[in-house]
């Protein structure tokens, strides 16, 4: 085993896709990967100081959205520039979008699924940033992705993941095994 010193590599990792309005009431997007989940109503964000974040801090609404193999471009620039110095940021992705039915945030019509989510704590904010807890209001799955159980079809939605040690991309491969079940031909093991 070779050794690191600590870094940013927990693994796999999301790409996240955080919708907003400007003050202008125009869509921005930004790209994150420090992000997570712990329960049914809550994700977490680690937020910098970004057009985005100044959105938040006026509005406290946005969307997001997990980036796909076909949506990796746009996705990957709008976590390269930022609205406060590239005006044409949002026109450059082509994506469309919708007021969100239960945010004041865009609802970006190229992504599978997508959370509708409000900030309900600022965790140790400073100059640079703070983590965000938000709730989770609503998720939206395309009907093109939707399994024949009415649930949404995540194998079939290209869903992309961020390598932080070589700074890459990585597909989501198929599945692989039954989660909760598995396990359980070591459990009747003698
Ligand atoms: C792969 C990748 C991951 C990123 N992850 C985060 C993140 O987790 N948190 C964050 O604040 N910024 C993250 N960024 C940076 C923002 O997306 C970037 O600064 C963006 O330009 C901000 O746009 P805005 O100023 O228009 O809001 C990431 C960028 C990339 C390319």
């Amino acid at each position: 085993m070779k050794e690191f010193k600590p870094k940013a590599w927990m693994l796999p990792q999301p790409v996240l896709v955080i919708g907003t309005y400007n003050t202008d009431g125009t869509p921005n997007a930004m790209n994150a990967a420090w992000g997570g989940q712990w329960d049914e109503h809550e994700i977490m964000i680690s937020m910098g100081a970004h057009a985005t974040t100044a959105n938040l801090d006026r509005c406290g609404e946005f969307t997001v959205a997990f980036a796909t193999q076909e949506t990796l471009v746009e996705a990957d620039y709008v976590g390269l520039v930022s609205a406060r110095n590239h005006p044409d940021k949002m026109e450059r992705t082509g994506w469309k979008s919708t007021r969100a039915p239960h945010v004041n945030a865009p609802l970006f019509d190229c992504f599978p699924m997508t959370m509708e989510c409000r900030i309900k704590e600022k965790l140790y904010p400073s100059e640079t940033g703070y983590y965000i807890v938000a709730e989770i209001l609503a998720i939206h799955c395309h009907e093109d992705f939707l399994a024949a159980d009415g649930l949404p079809d995540v194998e079939r939605m290209h869903l992309i993941t961020y390598e932080p040690v070589h700074h890459g991309y990585l597909a989501l491969g198929p599945r692989v095994g039954s989660a909760f079940s598995a396990g359980k031909a070591l459990t009747a093991k003698q």
